[in-house]
């Protein structure tokens, strides 16, 4: 296959080099391209056909539906893995050996406990407060209080950022959902495992010993496995634009976290749950809403579906489907919801609008829908999508910042006043 692309723009024609990856997926590599042209840029708003690195961690196919992680499926790691190791196999790039995974996971004990004076932070902001704004706040302020951990360049001042993120990161988790709920705000137990770690502390009560639910363990860590990783995501491309100005890991972090939070990415499983719940109290009218999604003139989407890259069914809202009926039926908890998204799934995948547009239910259709089965209040949804994309935010940025990427800062084309002289009217 040619390796170079022939571009003929102003009456000249100019070779630009392709780039072929493991996957056999080729781009166009246009660093020379202002050079060669004399200033010649591109456009592409929301950057549909732009790549912007090249990266080892996570293969997509959206047209097949393919999700790896390191080249491991999804398939195999959501059954099988434990999501520490995937955390791992992420940032590092190979599954720990089990000294390894219990050197990291120490590792990561040692550095969970929070500053006292964070809880300063977290008592100024009202009940009323956001989740995600808060983890987004207090996972900035981390900065002041681990100041090694600002602009670090050797690989050794690296792992101990890593691991000290991913051990604080879960108990800001809990103390954003505690602090709504008026719970006390302490720690979990480092003889626990990250997972079991992270349910205790969300969910103990300050006068009741707390008994682990194995239900609730296996599906919270198939879920944070299912949301660890996306390629170029909205999120994973600002911590990587962010951490490539050499802004901290934390810093760099937390601007993902504020781009998670908006409803077209990761806060879509609040307003898929939201719509759903509307839908019910509209006596079930599934029709009307989807009649809303088609409606141009109507600014209502169908939350939990479509998908910038995937355009056949995301493989995660597969197996999540499956996990929410499983997760359901363990707990014994029927939820009319469940079978409300199925009814609008089943009406949307018969449906020109949708097949013409090729929308399917994303990764973010069914999950609230377990996590409201475990207990988890609807503001924290996203706040746990936040926890499981940790590692791959994580992962993303140190490929980025080991690889010396350059900083991130994109063209433009300008469209407004050409030169006009200054006239004040404040001056005669
Ligand atoms: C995540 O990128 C990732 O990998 C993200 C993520 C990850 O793991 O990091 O997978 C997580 O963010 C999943 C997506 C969660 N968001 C939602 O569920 C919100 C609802 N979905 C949409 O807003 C939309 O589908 C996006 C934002 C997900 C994708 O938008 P695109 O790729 O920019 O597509 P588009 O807005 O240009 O839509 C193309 C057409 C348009 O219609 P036409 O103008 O062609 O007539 O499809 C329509 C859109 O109006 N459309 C929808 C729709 N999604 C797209 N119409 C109704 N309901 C929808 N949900």
């Amino acid at each position: 296959m040619s390796n170079k692309a022939i571009l003929e723009i102003n009456g000249e024609k100019h070779e630009l080099p392709t780039f072929t990856g493991s996957e056999n997926e080729v781009a166009i590599d246009i660093s020379s391209l202002r050079a060669v042209t004399k200033g010649v840029t591109t456009i592409d708003p929301g950057f549909k056909n732009t790549g912007s690195c090249v990266s080892e961690i996570t293969f997509l196919d959206g047209e097949k539906g393919i999700l790896r992680y390191r080249g491991y499926s999804i398939e195999e790691l959501a059954e099988k893995a434990d999501f520490l190791e995937v955390a791992y196999l992420l940032i590092f790039g190979e599954l720990p050996t089990k000294e390894a995974l219990d050197k990291f996971h120490a590792d990561i004990k040692s550095e969970s406990i929070v500053d006292d004076d964070i809880r300063k932070i977290i008592d100024a902001f009202p009940k009323s407060a956001h989740p995600m704004g808060v983890l987004s706040s207090l996972t900035s302020a981390l900065t002041a209080f681990n100041p090694s951990s600002v602009n670090v360049d050797s690989e050794k001042d690296m792992y101990n950022s890593v691991v000290r993120i991913l051990g604080k990161f879960p108990v800001l988790v809990a103390w954003a959902m505690r602090k709504k709920q008026g719970l006390p705000l302490d720690y979990g137990d480092n003889s626990l495992g990250y997972v079991e770690n992270v349910l205790k502390m969300m969910f103990k009560q300050p006068n009741e010993e707390y008994v682990q639910n194995e239900v609730l363990v296996n599906a919270l860590n198939k879920l944070l496995i299912l949301h660890a990783d996306h390629e170029q995501n909205c999120s994973t491309s600002t911590v990587r634009i962010v951490g490539s100005s050499h802004a901290g890991l934390f810093a760099s972090i937390s601007a993902g976290i504020s781009a998670l939070w908006g409803p077209l990415h990761g806060g879509a499983n609040q307003a898929v749950l939201e719509m759903l719940e509307a839908i019910k109290e509209d006596g079930g009218d599934t029709k009307k809403y989807m009649a809303k999604a088609k409606d141009k003139s109507d600014p209502f989407r169908l939350m939990g579906f479509g998908h910038r890259v995937y355009k056949n069914f995301d493989p995660r809202a597969k197996i999540i489907k499956v996990t929410a009926d499983e997760v359901l039926n363990d707990l014994g908890v029927e939820d009319p919801i469940l079978d409300i998204a199925k009814g609008l799934e089943q009406e949307a995948l018969t449906d020109a609008y949708f097949i013409d547009r090729k929308l399917y239910p994303n990764v973010d259709f069914y999950s609230g829908i377990i996590y409201r089965a475990m207990g988890i209040p609807v503001e924290m949804f996203t706040v746990m999508f936040a926890l499981g994309r940790l590692p791959g935010w994580i992962g993303q940025w140190r490929e980025m910042r080991l690889r010396k990427e350059p900083i991130g800062r994109p063209r433009q084309i300008y469209t407004g006043s050409t030169l006009r002289p200054f006239k004040s009217v404040a001056k005669k």
